[in-house]
């Protein structure tokens, strides 16, 4: 008798992953890139990427509770006599919705091996693990404040209650990385609602931490217990992993908190064109330290560089779309590349520092085309 298997992303994504929204890696899905042109502002949810450590867990709205414990709150309550808010309790507090940017550290983390002979283990991300959502829920500042916190506290750490993350054998226990008490207290959220509908089972359901500005990780989905400790806490998703390791990098690692910059063509990856016709070809720019300042374009190989149009809607926001017209001179293989610099100043270089575990890849990206 024949088993017909789930494959393994079935297994662990509960959404539907159709092949020309998602690309599926093991059990993560990647955005195409493609799936964007002609979209808004925000990543509509059918084609939001999807990162998990093991898989997206059916929980239950009704027994759910976020539990907060730890030595930075009022009586230093325990993990087992935590302080408890039910769903019910977050959605009475006062909402808040905002649209913030979500990527995963390694997003681009492919181009290290193939366009700077420096691959590094992990899922081999194109540049689609990353997407832009309303995420409408309360902030964890609110949250904080009704658990008791106090001025002692330093860091706050969510954990997620999907399975125990097990790497090479050891378990690491739940997916958990600490937020420094400023960060958390600024602009985090407890989201319960993504796009203008309850939070999908992948997506967090029922409640997830966005942490604007820094690294997927931190946004922790499935939250259940959060620590709260007076003094600094450390898990394995800040001291082994999201971390810059290697040549040239200091020997314990550079914390990853912020995201880089990075710019995407809205193109088919090898994407075939017409010749002799002029195109019009859009794309998207983003940074996690602000809003983007310039976006160039060559398609000469690097040799020159011309502003793309910058779509002013987008202007101060998350990420910035862009358009730049180009008119393919002969058939032929080309590559388009894009380029952008951010609020403080941060561009994107030719080639981006390589490290251990392929982290924060914001060199410029050699789009393939070929004109027919
Ligand atoms: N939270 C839990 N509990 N488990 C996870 O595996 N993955 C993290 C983060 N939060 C993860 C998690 C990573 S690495 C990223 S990039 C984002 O969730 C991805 O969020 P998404 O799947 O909603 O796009």
């Amino acid at each position: 008798m024949t088993l017909s298997l789930p494959s393994r992303a079935a297994a662990t994504i509960v959404k539907p992953l159709p092949p020309r929204l998602l690309t599926v890696h093991g059990g993560n899905a990647e955005m195409r890139w493609e799936a964007m042109a002609g979209q808004g502002f925000t990543v509509p949810t059918d084609r939001f990427f999807v990162r998990n450590h093991t898989r997206s867990p059916q929980l239950d709205a009704n027994t759910w509770r976020l539990r907060l414990f730890g030595t930075g709150l009022r009586g230093s309550p325990t993990r087992d006599d935590a302080v408890e808010f039910d769903y019910g309790d977050l959605r009475a507090m006062p909402a808040e919705e905002t649209a913030a940017l979500l990527e995963c550290a390694g997003n681009g983390r492919r181009f290290f091996a193939s366009q700077q002979a420096h691959p590094a283990p992990g899922v081999s991300w194109g540049l689609g693990a990353v997407g832009v959502a309303r995420w409408r829920g309360v902030r964890l500042s609110t949250v904080l404040r009704h658990a008791g916190l106090t001025d002692d506290a330093v860091d706050v750490q969510p954990e997620g209650l999907d399975p125990d993350f097990v790497a090479d054998g050891a378990n690491l226990g739940r997916v958990r990385r600490p937020i420094p008490i400023a960060k958390a207290l600024d602009d985090v959220l407890l989201a319960y609602e993504m796009n203008g509908e309850t939070l999908p089972v992948d997506h967090g359901f029922p409640v997830r931490v966005v942490v604007p500005g820094w690294i997927g990780i931190s946004s922790i989905k499935w939250v259940g217990p959060i620590e709260v400790s007076a003094t600094p806490l450390s898990s394995p998703w800040n001291t082994r992993f999201y971390r810059m390791f290697g040549p040239g990098h200091p020997v314990d690692g550079r914390l990853v908190t912020t995201a880089v910059v990075k710019s995407a063509f809205e193109l088919p990856w090898d994407v075939r064109v017409p010749n002799g016709e002029q195109l019009l070809i859009p794309g998207r720019s983003w940074s996690g330290n602000g809003p983007i300042r310039t976006v160039d374009i060559s398609t000469d190989d690097g040799a020159t560089w011309r502003p793309a149009d910058l779509d002013p809607a987008d202007e101060g926001g998350v990420w910035q779309r862009w358009t730049a017209l180009w008119r393919p001179p002969r058939p032929g293989r080309w590559a388009l590349r894009a380029r952008a610099t951010d609020v403080t100043g941060a561009g994107q270089p030719d080639q981006a520092r390589p490290n251990a575990l392929g982290y924060l890849f914001d060199g410029v990206v050699r789009h393939p085309v070929t004109v027919d």
